[in-house]
């Protein structure tokens, strides 16, 4: 069926800058890390970006890896790109990356600058676009000099098949570093994204202070950590669900009865307020300044939206903060 995106797309969702950059990112960004790969259906994958769309989600986070098989989420996103949103390109913020194995040999992993600029050119053939917005090193790589990786983002950048450098999964040093890199050869990195959730706070001891003081913006991804956030597990693993997938990456093993406990409780909590406790997880990052948007990822138009809903209530009392902080250390 024809497209037409809601004229009231832009009126109720929040934007905000990145770091001290000029890209302002919507505070709930959609991911297509799973779901939105060939093994899934085009059809529901579709819904959701559209969807998105309609709710004021301008930005689209992919990676070359993403599927599976590897390179199906972009070539599918390309596919929703070119067609239903082709008119819009100019009001859509799509990020790619590189970083983790994509090919086989030495060219195909890593961060030198000749897996980084072979595989943005892959990633734009497959989505059928002339450039991405964000590119991203996915990762740091131990073995390349860090000049010339993000020498890479920043050829990149000039070549003008992407807009802004970003960085994702560095350390608070690794980061410091980068930026300087970045600033010098005057393509500053305007994002990190760092897996950030109430359950994974490694980015609260010394990564957050780094990106405020280099005025480098936070799109926390994995915020609902990978689901356990919701109210998904609590009666079990469902039929369809990330944890019963062969290639989903969140393992049965991972939902153990003490993760469990905090969520029954953190759920209740949740309630309380009034909230999903999903809505809550989101909410909970974005009361921190610093954080500029919240990457989720959603097997379903329905729990897009309801995610969605996190936005009407983003402020917490003390008590309720406290109570939080107390759950997560039972
Ligand atoms: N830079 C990196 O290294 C890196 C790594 C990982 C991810 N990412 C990015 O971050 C994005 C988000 O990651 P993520 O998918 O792990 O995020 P997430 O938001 O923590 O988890 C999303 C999953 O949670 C479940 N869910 C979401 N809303 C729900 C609701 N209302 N009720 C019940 N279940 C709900 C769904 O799982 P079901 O499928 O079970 O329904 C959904 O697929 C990725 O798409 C990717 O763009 C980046």
């Amino acid at each position: 069926m024809h497209y037409v995106p809601s004229i009231s797309r832009y009126s109720s969702m929040i934007y905000n800058y990145s770091g001290r950059s000029g890209l302002k990112l919507p505070a709930i960004s959609l991911g297509l890390w799973h779901n939105f790969g060939h093994v899934d259906s085009f059809a529901n994958a579709r819904e959701m970006v559209l969807a998105a769309f309609d709710a004021g989600i301008t930005h689209f986070d992919l990676a070359n890896n993403y599927g599976p098989p590897p390179g199906s989420a972009e070539e599918n996103f390309g596919k929703i790109i070119s067609g239903d949103l082709k008119h819009y390109r100019d009001e859509i913020v799509i990020s790619t990356k590189a970083g983790y194995k994509m090919w086989d040999g030495p060219y195909g992993d890593w961060g030198s600058r000749k897996y980084l600029l072979s595989s943005l050119d892959q990633s734009l053939k497959r989505m059928g676009v002339e450039y991405v917005d964000i590119f991203y090193s996915h990762r740091p790589d131990p073995e390349t000099p860090l000049e010339e990786t993000m020498g890479a983002l920043a050829h990149a950048i000039r070549q003008g098949k992407a807009f802004y450098a970003g960085i994702s999964n560095y350390k608070p040093d690794q980061t410091a570093d980068a930026a300087k890199i970045l600033r010098q050869l005057g393509t500053p990195c305007v994002i990190h994204q760092p897996k950030y959730s109430m359950f994974e706070r490694w980015v609260e001891n010394g990564l957050l202070d780094v990106l405020d003081k280099e005025g480098i913006g936070l799109i926390a991804f994995s915020p609902l950590a990978q689901g356990l956030l919701t109210d998904r597990y609590l009666k079990g693993i469902p039929e369809g669900s990330r944890a019963s997938k062969a290639h989903g990456f969140l393992k049965k093993q991972d939902i153990t009865p003490e993760k469990l406990q905090q969520i029954e409780k953190l759920n209740e909590l949740a309630a309380k307020r009034g909230q999903t406790l999903a809505q809550m997880a989101i909410a909970w990052l974005l009361k921190d300044k610093r954080v500029t948007s919240v990457l989720i990822g959603a097997s379903s138009v329905q729990q897009l939206l309801s995610n969605l809903k996190a936005l009407e209530k983003l402020d917490f009392t003390s008590f309720e903060l406290d109570e939080i902080e107390n759950i997560l250390k039972m």
